[in-house]
Protein backbone atom coordinates (compact mmCIF):
# COMPACT_ATOMS: atom_id res chain seq x y z
CA UNK A 1 0.00 0.00 0.00
CA UNK A 2 1.18 3.17 -0.56
CA UNK A 3 2.23 5.14 2.06
CA UNK A 4 3.92 8.52 3.19
CA UNK A 5 6.71 8.28 5.99
CA UNK A 6 8.31 11.78 7.30
CA UNK A 7 12.53 11.46 7.51
CA UNK A 8 14.02 13.50 10.66
CA UNK A 9 14.33 16.46 11.48
CA UNK A 10 11.47 16.72 9.60
CA UNK A 11 10.87 19.13 6.88
CA UNK A 12 8.44 19.83 3.82
CA UNK A 13 11.29 18.02 1.31
CA UNK A 14 11.35 14.76 4.10
CA UNK A 15 8.07 13.53 3.36
CA UNK A 16 8.70 10.22 1.15
CA UNK A 17 6.30 7.93 -0.72
CA UNK A 18 6.39 4.48 0.27
CA UNK A 19 5.07 1.32 -0.96
CA UNK A 20 4.68 -0.47 2.63
CA UNK A 21 2.94 -3.80 3.20
CA UNK A 22 -0.41 -4.35 3.63
CA UNK A 23 -1.93 -4.47 7.57
CA UNK A 24 -3.26 -8.08 8.17
CA UNK A 25 -6.29 -8.89 9.81
CA UNK A 26 -7.97 -7.05 12.94
CA UNK A 27 -7.70 -9.11 16.46
CA UNK A 28 -9.74 -8.61 18.68
CA UNK A 29 -11.58 -4.75 19.58
CA UNK A 30 -9.97 -3.98 16.04
CA UNK A 31 -10.94 -3.11 12.87
CA UNK A 32 -9.33 -2.60 9.23
CA UNK A 33 -10.03 0.66 7.15
CA UNK A 34 -9.44 1.63 3.82
CA UNK A 35 -8.63 5.09 4.26
CA UNK A 36 -9.55 7.53 1.40
CA UNK A 37 -9.02 11.04 2.69
CA UNK A 38 -7.07 13.39 5.47
CA UNK A 39 -6.96 16.41 6.41
CA UNK A 40 -4.40 19.28 7.03
CA UNK A 41 -4.05 21.06 10.11
CA UNK A 42 -1.68 23.37 11.99
CA UNK A 43 -0.25 20.33 13.96
CA UNK A 44 0.50 18.26 11.39
CA UNK A 45 2.21 20.74 9.93
CA UNK A 46 4.06 21.52 12.99
CA UNK A 47 4.50 17.92 12.89
CA UNK A 48 6.07 17.04 9.45
CA UNK A 49 8.02 20.86 9.31
CA UNK A 50 10.20 19.52 11.99
CA UNK A 51 8.71 22.02 14.35
CA UNK A 52 7.40 19.09 16.71
CA UNK A 53 9.90 16.51 16.80
CA UNK A 54 9.08 13.06 16.32
CA UNK A 55 10.22 9.23 15.58
CA UNK A 56 12.05 8.68 11.97
CA UNK A 57 9.89 7.12 9.67
CA UNK A 58 6.47 8.51 11.17
CA UNK A 59 3.08 8.18 9.25
CA UNK A 60 1.76 11.75 9.67
CA UNK A 61 -1.86 13.36 9.90
CA UNK A 62 -3.87 12.80 12.44
CA UNK A 63 -7.16 12.89 10.35
CA UNK A 64 -8.29 9.70 8.69
CA UNK A 65 -11.54 8.60 6.82
CA UNK A 66 -12.49 5.60 5.02
CA UNK A 67 -14.54 2.28 4.77
CA UNK A 68 -14.32 -0.25 7.05
CA UNK A 69 -13.35 -3.25 5.22
CA UNK A 70 -12.85 -6.31 8.41
CA UNK A 71 -13.95 -6.51 11.74
CA UNK A 72 -12.39 -8.11 14.78
CA UNK A 73 -13.57 -10.58 17.44
CA UNK A 74 -16.09 -8.65 19.83
CA UNK A 75 -16.26 -5.52 17.36
CA UNK A 76 -20.62 -4.75 17.28
CA UNK A 77 -20.18 -0.73 16.50
CA UNK A 78 -19.25 -1.18 13.06
CA UNK A 79 -19.71 -3.63 10.04
CA UNK A 80 -18.07 -3.83 6.99
CA UNK A 81 -18.83 -1.27 4.76
CA UNK A 82 -19.24 1.40 7.54
CA UNK A 83 -18.12 4.68 6.16
CA UNK A 84 -15.77 5.83 9.47
CA UNK A 85 -13.60 9.08 11.04
CA UNK A 86 -10.67 8.67 13.26
CA UNK A 87 -10.50 10.22 16.84
CA UNK A 88 -7.76 12.19 17.64
CA UNK A 89 -7.18 10.44 20.93
CA UNK A 90 -8.24 7.34 20.68
CA UNK A 91 -7.63 6.35 24.49
CA UNK A 92 -10.20 8.95 25.86
CA UNK A 93 -13.45 8.00 25.25
CA UNK A 94 -15.72 9.69 27.65
CA UNK A 95 -15.95 12.56 30.82
CA UNK A 96 -13.29 15.14 31.25
CA UNK A 97 -9.71 15.25 29.77
CA UNK A 98 -7.11 13.47 31.29
CA UNK A 99 -4.62 13.74 28.37
CA UNK A 100 -2.31 16.95 28.13
CA UNK A 101 -0.01 15.79 25.61
CA UNK A 102 0.14 14.06 21.53
CA UNK A 103 2.10 10.18 22.92
CA UNK A 104 -0.94 8.93 21.76
CA UNK A 105 -2.39 11.09 18.86
CA UNK A 106 -2.16 9.37 15.22
CA UNK A 107 0.38 11.08 13.18
CA UNK A 108 2.34 13.08 15.96
CA UNK A 109 3.52 10.03 18.63
CA UNK A 110 1.99 7.18 16.48
CA UNK A 111 1.55 6.35 13.07
CA UNK A 112 -0.77 8.09 11.68
CA UNK A 113 -3.16 8.04 7.87
CA UNK A 114 -1.35 9.13 5.51
CA UNK A 115 -1.61 5.23 4.44
CA UNK A 116 -4.35 3.26 2.21
CA UNK A 117 -5.22 0.63 5.04
CA UNK A 118 -4.46 0.61 8.83
CA UNK A 119 -5.66 -1.90 11.51
CA UNK A 120 -6.78 0.10 14.60
CA UNK A 121 -8.62 -0.52 18.02
CA UNK A 122 -12.40 0.11 16.98
CA UNK A 123 -12.24 3.43 19.58
CA UNK A 124 -9.69 5.04 16.74
CA UNK A 125 -12.93 5.73 14.49
CA UNK A 126 -16.55 7.09 15.01
CA UNK A 127 -19.35 6.88 12.41
CA UNK A 128 -19.25 9.54 9.58
CA UNK A 129 -22.76 12.10 9.60
CA UNK A 130 -24.78 10.79 6.42
CA UNK A 131 -23.69 11.64 3.28
CA UNK A 132 -20.23 13.26 3.93
CA UNK A 133 -17.52 12.69 1.54
CA UNK A 134 -14.43 11.04 2.66
CA UNK A 135 -13.07 14.41 2.81
CA UNK A 136 -15.74 16.33 4.09
CA UNK A 137 -15.66 13.29 7.06
CA UNK A 138 -11.95 14.07 7.78
CA UNK A 139 -11.83 17.61 8.65
CA UNK A 140 -13.89 16.88 12.08
CA UNK A 141 -11.60 15.08 13.64
CA UNK A 142 -9.23 17.83 14.90
CA UNK A 143 -10.53 20.90 13.22
CA UNK A 144 -14.30 20.30 13.65
CA UNK A 145 -14.33 18.90 16.94
CA UNK A 146 -12.09 21.26 18.48
CA UNK A 147 -14.77 24.11 17.39
CA UNK A 148 -17.43 21.82 18.82
CA UNK A 149 -15.72 21.71 22.28
CA UNK A 150 -14.83 25.19 22.45
CA UNK A 151 -18.22 26.58 21.80
CA UNK A 152 -20.77 23.45 22.78
CA UNK A 153 -19.02 21.61 25.00
CA UNK A 154 -16.87 23.61 27.07
CA UNK A 155 -18.58 27.20 26.07
CA UNK A 156 -22.48 25.85 27.05
CA UNK A 157 -23.16 28.20 23.49
CA UNK A 158 -26.97 29.16 23.35
CA UNK A 159 -29.07 31.20 21.01
CA UNK A 160 -28.90 34.87 20.89
CA UNK A 161 -25.05 34.66 22.29
CA UNK A 162 -22.38 36.18 20.71
CA UNK A 163 -19.34 34.38 19.26
CA UNK A 164 -15.84 35.95 18.25
CA UNK A 165 -13.49 33.88 15.38
CA UNK A 166 -10.06 34.87 14.30
CA UNK A 167 -9.06 34.29 10.97
CA UNK A 168 -10.45 31.97 8.51
CA UNK A 169 -8.24 28.25 8.87
CA UNK A 170 -10.13 25.14 10.02
CA UNK A 171 -10.64 25.63 13.13
CA UNK A 172 -11.93 29.45 13.04
CA UNK A 173 -14.46 28.34 9.55
CA UNK A 174 -16.15 25.25 11.63
CA UNK A 175 -16.55 27.50 14.56
CA UNK A 176 -18.61 30.52 12.85
CA UNK A 177 -20.63 27.46 11.08
CA UNK A 178 -21.52 25.89 14.70
CA UNK A 179 -22.10 28.95 16.18
CA UNK A 180 -24.41 30.13 13.66
CA UNK A 181 -25.56 26.49 13.70
CA UNK A 182 -26.50 26.85 17.17
CA UNK A 183 -28.38 30.45 16.71
CA UNK A 184 -25.86 32.87 17.63
CA UNK A 185 -24.55 36.21 16.36
CA UNK A 186 -21.04 35.73 15.25
CA UNK A 187 -18.36 38.50 14.57
CA UNK A 188 -15.20 37.04 12.15
CA UNK A 189 -12.04 38.46 11.41
CA UNK A 190 -9.41 38.02 8.49
CA UNK A 191 -6.16 39.58 7.12
CA UNK A 192 -7.78 39.67 3.85
CA UNK A 193 -10.75 42.07 2.39
CA UNK A 194 -11.77 39.21 -0.18
CA UNK A 195 -11.69 36.43 2.31
CA UNK A 196 -14.60 38.85 4.81
CA UNK A 197 -16.41 38.83 1.72
CA UNK A 198 -16.83 34.91 2.04
CA UNK A 199 -17.32 34.95 6.12
CA UNK A 200 -20.13 37.28 5.27
CA UNK A 201 -21.54 34.99 2.38
CA UNK A 202 -20.87 32.12 5.18
CA UNK A 203 -23.52 33.80 7.78
CA UNK A 204 -21.18 36.07 9.67
CA UNK A 205 -22.81 39.16 11.12
CA UNK A 206 -19.81 41.60 11.27
CA UNK A 207 -16.16 41.12 9.47
CA UNK A 208 -12.93 43.37 10.59
CA UNK A 209 -9.66 43.47 8.77
CA UNK A 210 -7.21 42.31 11.81
CA UNK A 211 -4.63 43.89 9.97
CA UNK A 212 -6.14 47.36 8.74
CA UNK A 213 -7.97 47.30 12.45
CA UNK A 214 -4.99 45.84 14.96
CA UNK A 215 -7.08 46.73 17.55
CA UNK A 216 -9.86 44.84 16.78
CA UNK A 217 -10.81 44.20 20.60
CA UNK A 218 -12.09 47.43 20.99
CA UNK A 219 -13.81 47.31 17.54
CA UNK A 220 -16.05 44.07 19.21
CA UNK A 221 -16.44 46.10 21.70
CA UNK A 222 -17.88 48.73 19.74
CA UNK A 223 -20.28 46.48 17.24
CA UNK A 224 -21.84 44.89 20.80
CA UNK A 225 -22.94 47.90 22.26
CA UNK A 226 -19.40 48.23 24.65
CA UNK A 227 -20.69 44.54 26.17
CA UNK A 228 -17.89 42.13 24.26
CA UNK A 229 -18.73 38.59 22.78
CA UNK A 230 -20.12 35.86 25.17
CA UNK A 231 -17.42 33.41 23.41
CA UNK A 232 -13.67 33.84 21.43
CA UNK A 233 -12.03 31.03 19.68
CA UNK A 234 -8.45 31.76 20.67
CA UNK A 235 -6.55 30.40 17.53
CA UNK A 236 -3.98 32.72 17.64
CA UNK A 237 -2.22 32.75 21.10
CA UNK A 238 0.20 35.36 22.71
CA UNK A 239 -0.16 37.75 19.95
CA UNK A 240 -3.97 37.63 19.70
CA UNK A 241 -4.90 37.09 23.58
CA UNK A 242 -4.60 40.87 24.93
CA UNK A 243 -7.15 41.82 22.22
CA UNK A 244 -9.48 39.03 22.72
CA UNK A 245 -9.43 40.11 26.30
CA UNK A 246 -10.44 43.76 25.16
CA UNK A 247 -13.28 42.02 22.87
CA UNK A 248 -14.88 39.57 25.64
CA UNK A 249 -17.99 40.35 27.85
CA UNK A 250 -17.25 40.78 31.74
CA UNK A 251 -17.82 36.72 32.82
CA UNK A 252 -17.50 35.76 29.08
CA UNK A 253 -15.41 32.49 27.91
CA UNK A 254 -12.26 32.93 26.00
CA UNK A 255 -11.39 29.10 24.25
CA UNK A 256 -7.80 29.32 24.06
CA UNK A 257 -6.63 26.70 21.56
CA UNK A 258 -4.04 28.08 19.25
CA UNK A 259 -0.79 29.01 19.12
CA UNK A 260 -0.53 30.94 15.67
CA UNK A 261 1.15 34.08 16.59
CA UNK A 262 3.97 31.89 19.35
CA UNK A 263 4.14 29.85 21.86
CA UNK A 264 4.23 32.19 24.91
CA UNK A 265 3.81 35.82 25.73
CA UNK A 266 2.62 38.55 28.36
CA UNK A 267 -1.08 38.26 28.93
CA UNK A 268 -2.84 41.60 30.35
CA UNK A 269 -3.54 39.83 33.70
CA UNK A 270 -5.99 42.67 35.42
CA UNK A 271 -8.00 43.49 32.30
CA UNK A 272 -8.79 39.69 32.46
CA UNK A 273 -9.51 39.57 36.28
CA UNK A 274 -11.65 42.60 35.77
CA UNK A 275 -13.60 41.31 32.69
CA UNK A 276 -13.79 38.07 35.42
CA UNK A 277 -13.64 35.65 32.20
CA UNK A 278 -12.82 32.30 31.56
CA UNK A 279 -9.52 31.93 29.82
CA UNK A 280 -9.67 27.85 28.96
CA UNK A 281 -7.45 25.99 27.23
CA UNK A 282 -8.52 22.70 25.38
CA UNK A 283 -7.25 20.02 22.87
CA UNK A 284 -9.58 18.66 20.52
CA UNK A 285 -12.26 16.19 22.68
CA UNK A 286 -13.30 12.87 23.54
CA UNK A 287 -14.89 9.82 21.53
CA UNK A 288 -17.97 10.72 23.00
CA UNK A 289 -18.35 14.41 21.56
CA UNK A 290 -17.13 13.65 18.25
CA UNK A 291 -20.72 10.83 18.46
CA UNK A 292 -22.21 13.67 19.69
CA UNK A 293 -21.41 16.45 16.86
CA UNK A 294 -21.92 13.88 14.44
CA UNK A 295 -25.65 13.60 15.76
CA UNK A 296 -25.67 17.16 15.41
CA UNK A 297 -24.21 17.67 11.93
CA UNK A 298 -26.79 14.51 11.03
CA UNK A 299 -29.86 16.68 12.79
CA UNK A 300 -28.91 20.58 11.11
CA UNK A 301 -27.25 19.24 7.98
CA UNK A 302 -23.93 21.10 8.75
CA UNK A 303 -20.89 20.69 5.63
CA UNK A 304 -17.68 21.65 5.87
CA UNK A 305 -15.56 24.23 3.69
CA UNK A 306 -13.23 22.28 1.66
CA UNK A 307 -10.52 24.92 0.30
CA UNK A 308 -9.06 22.60 -1.69
CA UNK A 309 -7.94 18.38 -2.59
CA UNK A 310 -4.82 17.24 -3.10
CA UNK A 311 -3.30 13.44 -3.81
CA UNK A 312 -1.75 11.42 -1.15
CA UNK A 313 1.88 11.91 -2.88
CA UNK A 314 0.90 15.70 -3.17
CA UNK A 315 0.93 15.62 0.12
CA UNK A 316 4.27 18.57 0.34
CA UNK A 317 2.31 20.94 -1.91
CA UNK A 318 -0.88 20.55 0.04
CA UNK A 319 1.00 21.54 3.22
CA UNK A 320 2.94 24.43 0.94
CA UNK A 321 -0.47 25.83 0.07
CA UNK A 322 -1.49 25.27 4.24
CA UNK A 323 1.91 27.55 4.59
CA UNK A 324 0.73 30.35 1.95
CA UNK A 325 -1.89 31.30 4.34
CA UNK A 326 -3.86 31.57 1.08
CA UNK A 327 -6.59 28.79 2.21
CA UNK A 328 -9.92 29.30 3.38
CA UNK A 329 -11.13 26.54 5.75
CA UNK A 330 -9.67 23.13 5.06
CA UNK A 331 -6.93 21.47 2.80
CA UNK A 332 -7.77 17.91 2.10
CA UNK A 333 -5.94 15.10 0.97
CA UNK A 334 -7.64 12.32 -1.00
CA UNK A 335 -6.76 9.08 -2.60
N1 LIG B 1 -5.97 22.99 20.91
C1 LIG B 1 -6.46 22.22 19.94
O1 LIG B 1 -7.11 21.22 20.19
C2 LIG B 1 -6.26 22.63 18.53
C3 LIG B 1 -6.91 21.96 17.50
C4 LIG B 1 -6.78 22.43 16.18
C5 LIG B 1 -5.97 23.54 15.96
N2 LIG B 1 -5.31 24.11 16.99
C6 LIG B 1 -4.48 25.30 16.79
O2 LIG B 1 -5.32 26.34 16.32
C7 LIG B 1 -4.58 27.16 15.43
C8 LIG B 1 -5.31 27.19 14.09
O3 LIG B 1 -5.28 25.90 13.53
P1 LIG B 1 -5.88 25.60 12.10
O4 LIG B 1 -5.57 24.18 11.78
O5 LIG B 1 -7.29 26.09 12.05
O6 LIG B 1 -4.92 26.53 11.23
P2 LIG B 1 -4.98 26.96 9.73
O7 LIG B 1 -6.13 26.30 9.03
O8 LIG B 1 -3.64 26.81 9.16
O9 LIG B 1 -5.34 28.53 9.91
C9 LIG B 1 -4.51 29.53 9.53
C10 LIG B 1 -5.31 30.85 9.46
O10 LIG B 1 -5.29 31.51 10.70
C11 LIG B 1 -5.39 32.89 10.49
N3 LIG B 1 -4.40 33.63 11.27
C12 LIG B 1 -3.05 33.54 11.21
N4 LIG B 1 -2.50 34.45 12.04
C13 LIG B 1 -3.54 35.11 12.62
C14 LIG B 1 -3.63 36.19 13.54
N5 LIG B 1 -2.55 36.77 14.02
N6 LIG B 1 -4.86 36.60 13.90
C15 LIG B 1 -5.97 36.02 13.42
N7 LIG B 1 -5.95 35.02 12.52
C16 LIG B 1 -4.74 34.58 12.14
C17 LIG B 1 -5.19 33.17 9.03
O11 LIG B 1 -6.47 33.58 8.51
P3 LIG B 1 -6.62 34.79 7.45
O12 LIG B 1 -5.89 34.31 6.22
O13 LIG B 1 -8.07 34.92 7.26
O14 LIG B 1 -5.99 35.99 8.07
C18 LIG B 1 -4.71 31.83 8.48
O15 LIG B 1 -5.16 31.59 7.18
C19 LIG B 1 -3.17 26.55 15.37
O16 LIG B 1 -2.35 27.21 16.30
C20 LIG B 1 -3.38 25.11 15.80
O17 LIG B 1 -2.25 24.53 16.37
C21 LIG B 1 -5.43 23.68 18.26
Amino acid sequence: MQAIQLQQPGGLDKLDVVDLAAPGEPGPGEIKVRLHASSLNFHDYAVVAGMIPTEDGRIPMSDGAGVVEAVGEGVSEFAVGDAVVSTFFPGWLEGPARIADFRTTPGDGIDGYAREQVVASANSFTHQPKGYSHAEAATLTTAGLTAWRALVVDGGIKAGDTVLVLGTGGVSIFALQFAKMMGAQVIATSSSDEKLERLKALGADHVINYKTTPEWGKAVSELTAGEGVDHIVEVGGPGTLPQSIDAVKIGGHIALIGILTGRQGDIPTIKLMAKQATLKGLIVGSRRDQIDMTRAIDTLGLKPIIDREFALHEIADAFRHQESGKHFGKICLTF
